[in-house]
């Protein structure tokens, strides 16, 4: 034991590497801080088990309350915070009456550094401790989110957009700079304590052929970086990018040709895809962030569970703010769970509610190559976690008290659950001063 040992007794959610939901009523979560300056989880498991061996460490005790992961929010959009919630015919106009406008804004730092911090607090908020984020084509934007990131210590990764065609001034870049500040900015945050850069083509409709083949070769020079685009999530986007890109023989396989599908590729949406895109994300290690909140606000269809699961896709959830409609990874769970269920267009599944959690906690963290980082609260990995109170409201204390397992304690949280949960969120990082 060193003096930066701590312990926390509660009850205690964790997840198994792979992904088997383990839970402990009365459990120690032990942690201790290493070199560098991160805290990391020594020990967890039942609290009768562990607590001899760690006598002289100090305890914190939460008797009613549940330790779980930090969740892991796979793509969202942090300029677009501010346009939650608006309404449009579908995606493609929702992007050019209001998406474009607000991310025009970004090129002002102040306003970029603004939106951040909000942004950063809106996460703590509902217990998002990862969250893999566009940026805008600003420069800007990029240092205001990592600048941000930094100084509260978080595991955060993101990067400048790329999007040097069909888009207005004020948010249309230039091929040969959108490349130069990107790897500028790869070298500035990449791999900086807990951050990490995403290489963001915005969706192959909105690059050249040029701007996407430097986006690969920066991928392929930089393979730890990761790469973080849009595909197949709205039949008329689907439609432009077949007549943009017709030799392809379907839009995912635009991203294959330019060398932007590997690990830690991650794509939004996957929605309208046949079993030979599912094959590719499988074989090149491609991720997809499934975002039903956005999916069903814009209309964009429903992601199939049932064909990800037979072929071997890996996938995980997200927010998609703003065209998501919930920071709360509670409400992105139920939607996942209403759009698994939706059994009119592809075949309907129940997914379970561990399953579900595991998919914004250590599956995610699996898919976006963070395995063994955080996500799971097993020993060795970073210390990221919260304290929720299954008795925020009247009526989650009513039903989760009547809960007789694991899933039926977990549904009643996603079900019922929002940022009134999250009671304390408590982060491995070192907050370093502004
Ligand atoms: N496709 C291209 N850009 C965007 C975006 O900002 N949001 C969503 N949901 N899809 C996109
Ligand atoms: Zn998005």
């Amino acid at each position: 034991m060193t003096a930066s040992t701590k312990a926390y007794r509660a009850r205690l959610l964790r997840f198994s590497p792979q992904g088997e939901a383990l839970f402990e009523e009365d459990g120690l979560l032990v942690v201790g801080t290493d070199a560098d300056g991160v805290q990391r989880v020594r020990e967890a498991g039942p609290y009768r088990d562990l607590a001899a061996r760690h006598a002289q460490v100090p305890v914190t005790y939460w008797p009613d309350r549940i330790i779980a992961p930090g969740f892991l929010d796979m793509h969202v959009h942090f300029p677009q915070t501010d346009i939650i919630g608006a309404p449009a015919e579908g995606l493609l106009p929702w992007l050019e009456n209001y998406t474009f406008p607000a991310e025009t804004r970004f090129a002002d730092a102040a306003h970029a550094a603004d939106v951040a911090g909000f942004f950063f607090d809106e996460l703590q908020r509902n217990g998002v401790t990862t969250a893999l984020t566009f940026c805008t084509s600003h420069p800007a934007s990029v240092d205001a989110f990592f600048g941000e990131a930094q100084r509260r210590g978080l595991r955060m990764m993101g990067g400048k957009v790329l999007q040097d065609r069909h888009s207005p001034d004020g948010v249309r870049d230039e091929t040969e700079q959108s490349l130069i500040d990107t790897e500028a900015l790869i070298r500035k945050w990449h791999n900086k304590g807990r951050l990490g850069y995403a290489i963001t083509p915005r969706f192959a409709p909105t690059s050249t052929d040029a701007q996407l083949r430097g986006a690969g070769e920066l991928a392929a020079k930089y393979p730890d970086t990761w790469i973080h685009s849009h595909v197949a999530e709205n039949k008329d986007e689907v439609r432009w990018a077949r007549e943009l890109f017709p030799e392809a023989r379907s839009y995912l396989d635009v991203y294959t040709g330019f060398g932007l599908m590997r690990e830690r590729a991650v794509y939004a949406h996957c929605i309208h895809f046949d079993d030979a895109d599912r094959a590719l994300m499988r074989e090149t290690g491609t991720a997809a962030a499934v975002s039903p909140t956005s999916n069903l606000f814009l209309g964009s269809g429903f992601f199939d569970y049932e064909g990800a699961d037979r072929v071997g896709m890996r996938h995980g959830l997200a927010s998609d703010v703003g065209g998501g409609t919930s920071f709360s990874p509670f409400h992105t769970m139920l939607a996942a769970y209403y759009v698994g269920r939706e059994g009119q267009t592809k075949p309907g599944l129940s997914l379970a509610p561990s399953r579900l959690w595991w998919n914004h906690t250590g599956g995610a963290a699996q898919a976006l190559g963070l395995q063994g980082v955080v996500g799971t609260l097993q020993a060795g990995t970073e210390a990221d976690f919260l304290v929720l109170n299954p008795a925020a409201t009247p009526l989650l204390a009513r039903k989760t008290a009547l809960a007789d397992n694991l899933e039926e304690l977990l549904f009643a949280l996603i079900v019922l659950g929002d940022d009134r949960l999250v009671e304390q969120v408590v982060t491995a990082g070192a907050a370093t001063p502004a």
